[in-house]
C-alpha cells in the first residue's frame, strides 16, 4: 500500500469553502491529513465539510473572518486543542476588487489589507509556536499581482506584495527553527473570484494587458497541487519562495 504523504498530519486552511482553498482541502484529505477548515462563508464551508466527511476524512469547520485578530487566534487554539498538533497552515482566504485610484475609499483600502494581508499575519503569528513544535510549514496565497504592478489593482497588488514579503521575512526568521514559509503567486484561476472580477468603468484597455496571462486560466486544482507540494516533506529544502503559477504573466 502506498503511504499517504499527510497521514497523521494536521492542516488548517483558510478560505476553504471555495476555489483554491476547497481544492487544497480535497487534496490534503486524499493524502491523509486531518483538516481544520475555515471560511467566512458558513453555507459553502458546511458543504465542503460534509463532502469531505463523507469520504472518511477527519474534518472540523469553523466560520470566522481572518480580518479579526482574536478570531484567528481562537481558531488556531481550537485546531490545536482538537487535534493536539498543527503541521501545515494554508492561508488562502482573500478577495479582489479593481478600482480607479481616485475611487478607492478608506474602507475599501482597510478591508483589503485586513483580509488579504493582516489575516495572513494573524494566522501565521498564532500558528508559529505550534509549527515550531511540529517542524511544520506555512503556504500563503499571494498572486502574480504581488509580483508586478497592475492598472486599477493598486489595493490588491499592495496587499499581495505584502503577503510575498511577509512570507519571505517569516522564512528568514524561522528557517533555523525548522519552519518553512512559502508563497504561491497564481495568475488567472477559474474560481468565483475570477468569474466575478469586474474592471472599473472606463478602464483604459491599453493599460490592463498585464492582468492577463499568456495562457488560458488555471483550474483551482493546479494551484492546490503546488500548495500541497510546498507543504509536503518533498519540499523540505524550499523556503522563502514566491512561486508564480501564472501562464507566463510575469515572465516578461
Ligand atoms: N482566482 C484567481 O484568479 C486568483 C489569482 C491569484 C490569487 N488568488 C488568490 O487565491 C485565494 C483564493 O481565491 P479563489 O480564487 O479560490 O477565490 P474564491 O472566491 O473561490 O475563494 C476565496 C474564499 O475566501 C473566503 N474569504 C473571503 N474573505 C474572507 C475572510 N475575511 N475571512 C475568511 N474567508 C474569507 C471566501 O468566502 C471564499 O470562500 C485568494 O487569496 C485570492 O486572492 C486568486
Amino acid at each position: 500500500m502506498i503511504e499517504k504523504k499527510f497521514a497523521g498530519k494536521v492542516a488548517l486552511i483558510t478560505g476553504a469553502a471555495s476555489g483554491i482553498g476547497k481544492a487544497t482541502a480535497v487534496m490534503l484529505a486524499e493524502q491523509g491529513a486531518s483538516l481544520f477548515l475555515s471560511d467566512v462563508n458558513g453555507v459553502l464551508l458546511s458543504q465542503t465539510g460534509e463532502e469531505l466527511t463523507a469520504t472518511g476524512a477527519n474534518v472540523v469547520t469553523k466560520v470566522f473572518s481572518v480580518a479579526e485578530a482574536e478570531q484567528c487566534r481562537a481558531a488556531v487554539q481550537e485546531a490545536t486543542d482538537r487535534y493536539g498538533r498543527l503541521d501545515l497552515l494554508c492561508n488562502i482566504a482573500g478577495f479582489a476588487k479593481a478600482k480607479h485610484l481616485a475611487d478607492i475609499t478608506d474602507i475599501d483600502w482597510q478591508t483589503m489589507m485586513d483580509v488579504n494581508l493582516s489575516g495572513v499575519f494573524y494566522m501565521s503569528q498564532a500558528a508559529m509556536p505550534h509549527l515550531i513544535e511540529s517542524q511544520g510549514c506555512i503556504v500563503n496565497m499571494a498572486s502574480s499581482a504581488g509580483l508586478q504592478g497592475q492598472a486599477y489593482n493598486a489595493m490588491y497588488c499592495a496587499s499581495k506584495a505584502g503577503v510575498v514579503m511577509l512570507s519571505k521575512s517569516m522564512a528568514m526568521e524561522f528557517a533555523k527553527k525548522g519552519v518553512r514559509v512559502n508563497a504561491v503567486c497564481p495568475g488567472a484561476v477559474a474560481t468565483p473570484l475570477m468569474m466575478n472580477f469586474d474592471l472599473p468603468h472606463e478602464a483604459d484597455m491599453d493599460l490592463i494587458s498585464k492582468l492577463f496571462p499568456l495562457m488560458p486560466a488555471a483550474e483551482p486544482e493546479e494551484v492546490a497541487a503546488a500548495v500541497v507540494y510546498l507543504g509536503s516533506p518533498e519540499a523540505r529544502y524550499i523556503t522563502g519562495i514566491a512561486m508564480p503559477i501564472d501562464g507566463g504573466q510575469t515572465c516578461g
